[in-house]
């Protein structure tokens, strides 16, 4: 096996060979002045199979993951592995309203063009994977995200709303501590309060799991709200960071601490999401 690595993925590459004990191809990624995209594998891959590992966001990297798919196949690859860390698009999953790209479907079938498996990593939502036309699985950075909390001593983990509590309920497994969702309740006609469910936080290093922070909005007002239940301290944890609209500082003066995956390269990227991908490339290898 063989670690491809894109540019928007580097870190998460090296990590991924290191971790799997797998070569990095040599590759040359460069643009050229017009900002087309230029990839060349400065190597034969014949016989091997190679993991290509490329986050496509924003649109350019998506392009380059065509490029790099193309150039490994062209190098004599036996096999290609796609694996994509953060999926661009994977929120527009269906027609909201009519007339719309089902823009996450058209994703995934294009990436499934040039791979013969893919994987992807805490997917925005499942149902995207039927649309891939080679074998595809999402992993979850979760129980690393739950690793890392545990050894920065948090006390609980919550998840911003019901629907995400399943990832929490992951992290907070690999952490072995107390997990909980956040409920709205109407207070009166000008005030929701947005609660743990069961969770009494007040003294607590309680930390915010998602899969991804975007604007920020979700997390600064769940933050807000736990430190005015008593929290201690308020962390945010996320598989993809986002941050857009330039939302870190502000998450930043929100919580005590803003914590990221590198499935998308940031500041925040102090979590690996490199063990469950390797671990899913031992487990399906040979
Ligand atoms: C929602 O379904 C997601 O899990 C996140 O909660 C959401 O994308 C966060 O968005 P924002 O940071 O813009 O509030």
């Amino acid at each position: 096996m063989i670690v491809v690595g894109g540019s928007a993925s580097g870190a998460l590459s090296r990590e991924l060979a290191r971790q799997t004990g797998c070569r990095m191809a040599d590759v040359e990624i460069r643009r050229f002045p017009d900002e087309e995209g230029y990839v060349k594998v400065k190597e034969s891959l014949k016989g091997q199979d190679a993991v290509i590992v490329q986050a496509t966001y924003p649109d350019p990297n998506l392009v380059e993951l065509f490029l790099l798919q193309d150039a490994v196949r062209n190098s004599g690859a036996e096999s290609v592995t796609t694996v994509v860390p953060y999926f661009g698009y994977a929120r527009q999953d269906k027609s909201f309203t009519e007339g719309e790209a089902v823009s996450a479907r058209l994703m995934a079938k294009h990436i499934s063009l040039g791979s013969d498996r893919a994987f992807t990593v805490d997917i925005h939502n499942v149902s995207v994977l039927e649309a891939f036309s080679v074998p595809v699985k999402n992993l979850s950075a979760m129980p690393a995200i739950g690793r890392f909390l545990a050894e920065n001593s948090v006390d609980a983990i919550v998840s911003p709303d019901e629907g995400s509590k399943a990832r929490a309920s992951i992290a907070a497994q690999a952490a072995g501590c107390q997990w909980d969702f956040l409920q709205k309740k109407r207070i009166d006609g000008n005030t929701v309060e947005i609660k743990p469910k069961n969770l009494d936080v007040s003294g607590k290093t309680v930390a915010i799991v998602d899969d991804i922070i975007a604007t920020g909005g979700t997390v600064i007002k769940a933050a807000e709200q736990l430190r005015s239940q008593g929290a201690k301290k308020v962390f945010a944890a996320c598989t993809h960071g986002l941050f857009t609209g330039g939302s870190l500082p502000k998450l930043q003066a929100a919580c005590d601490r803003v914590l990221s995956t590198d499935t998308l390269e940031r500041p925040t990227s102090e979590i690996s999401a490199a063990s469950c991908i390797a671990e899913a490339l031992k487990n399906t290898s040979g």
